[in-house]
């Protein structure tokens, strides 16, 4: 039996700048990049939502991103911990505690989500979709449409899937930071993009492609409203998994080499790539059929079922689909639960079997009220939300955006210049004092006035 005293005095670490690079980038590409990304872009108006994205990762997403990497690796500790280790005072350690508290929240309902898409691989395996083909387009998409109701609305199977991504999950994190997420992270990122980009191609040979292509990248600037620009900071801020100690924690496990702000740009600029890349996926496929590009959430499971079966080799492609976001949903959600798995072990010394099966059984337990309305728990509401509405909107609306302008404001005002600059340039190893110059400026001054913009709308006082 190991000695759980001793987890905490050897702590692993990734093994290199690319385990580094594929583990971090697993977190960030996840349901965001195949299920929010193409509804979002499809409800507000293509091209004009994908720049206005693209500067709330540069000025919101990347700058929290580097401050939680500092943090983690200045500390090599777990979210609480690390400001211990920062001896800055114990009210700065409430970053931690929402930390867990977001990760866990987010993985109730996640859990839930992914469950369904590891459901809807398993069913496009069994050739469950294959029957839509000989369907004239309207009853296919009816058919569709109430295979989703009945079977994420059944009264088992959702839950029941949903165990079996908390048990995967749990395993991963189990086996270990290497044996667990990297050798994960680097065998299976590389087959999604792969996967991806096969996608891709086969929808951009469809007759819709030309529109569904102009769609994406035509810029209509009177399409830009605060609202736009609201959801546009929000979706930043849950692809790069920023606000909630996700980062801290894998950034305690970075190599002491590892260029933190450049690792920053290649999973920022390789996550909004996966995401072009679902949209190409998604696209062209929506208006060769004719469909609603704002389609809402359902565009994943409503449509690609519905438009892959239409289409030659479509069946083979709706496996691969689904298994790639099967991979997304499962590298993302290792990287949520790693959090409360990695303080229970080392604050409360926790054995990390014991660790890992509390985490996975509370999810679990918890998780399954955010099954769909009509499956057994699904209907169960407090403050008139369901469940999964509940956790979605106090996660994403309120607590990553209080985590993530607290780690701004640590980290732009409390952390001393030099220090920052020790860390982030590995001692003084990388030449980079024009580019943390401005990374700094932009954590002072831009990146809290957004935040606090975007939290101040979201809980309503403010409007647009
Ligand atoms: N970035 C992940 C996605 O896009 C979600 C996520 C959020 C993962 C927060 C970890 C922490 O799906």
């Amino acid at each position: 039996m190991s000695n759980p005293n001793l987890q905490t005095t050897k702590r692993e670490t990734f093994s290199s700048g690319l385990a580094v690079f594929f583990a971090t980038l697993g977190s960030a590409v996840g349901l965001g990049n195949i299920w929010k990304f193409p509804y979002l872009v499809g409800i507000n108006g293509g091209g004009a939502f994908i720049l206005v994205y693209l500067v709330c990762i540069v000025l919101v997403g990347m700058p929290v991103a580097i401050s939680e990497f500092y943090i983690g690796r200045r500390t090599k500790s777990n979210p609480i911990q690390a400001f211990d280790k920062l001896k800055v005072g114990p009210l700065w350690k409430i970053i931690g505690y929402l930390g867990v508290m977001t990760s866990f929240f987010v993985m109730l309902f996640y859990s839930s989500v992914a469950g369904w898409v590891y459901l809807y691989t398993f069913k496009a395996l069994k050739g469950d979709f294959t029957s839509i083909a000989s369907l004239p387009m309207k009853e296919a998409g009816a058919f569709v449409t109430k295979e989703f109701d009945m079977v994420v609305g059944g009264p088992i199977s959702p839950m029941l899937w949903q165990l079996i991504v908390v048990s995967v999950v749990s395993i991963i994190i189990f086996a270990g930071v290497k044996k667990g997420i990297e050798k994960v992270t680097k065998t299976l990122m590389p087959v999604l993009f792969v996967l991806i980009i096969v996608c891709a191609l086969r929808a951009l040979t469809l007759e819709g492609a030309r529109q569904g292509i102009d769609f994406l990248f035509s810029v209509d600037f009177s399409a830009i409203t605060p609202a736009v620009l609201l959801s546009a900071l929000g979706l930043a801020f849950f692809k790069l998994s920023i606000g909630m100690g996700t980062m801290i924690t894998y950034a305690s496990y970075f190599t002491n080499d590892n260029n933190m702000p450049a690792t920053s740009a290649k999973v920022a600029i390789s996550d909004v790539g996966i995401s072009m890349l679902a949209g190409l996926a998604v696209f062209p496929v929506v208006f060769t059929f004719g469909l609603e590009p704002g389609n809402g959430p359902g565009l994943l499971f409503n449509t690609i079922p519905l438009v892959f079966s239409k289409i030659p080799f479509g069946s083979t492609l709706l496996i691969a689909f689904f298994f790639l976001a099967s991979i997304a949903a499962t590298t993302a959600m290792t990287s949520m639960f790693a959090v409360p798995v990695s303080v229970l072990t080392e604050s409360l010394n926790m054995r990390k079997s014991t660790a890992v099966i509390l985490t996975g059984g509370m999810v679990f337990l918890i998780g399954i009220f955010t099954v769909h309305p009509s499956s057994l728990l699904g209907n169960v509401e407090i403050f008139g939300k369901s469940f999964f509405d509940l956790f979605d909107y106090i996660s994403s609306n309120i607590l990553m955006p209080i985590g993530g302008l607290l780690i701004a404001i640590f980290v732009g005002y409390f952390v001393t210049k030099d220090e920052l600059i020790d860390e982030l340039s590995n001692q003084g190893r990388l030449n980079m004092v024009f580019f943390l110059r401005i990374f700094r400026l932009l954590l002072r001054f831009i990146t809290p006035i957004l935040l606090i913009i975007i939290f101040l709308n979201s809980i309503g006082l403010i409007k647009f």
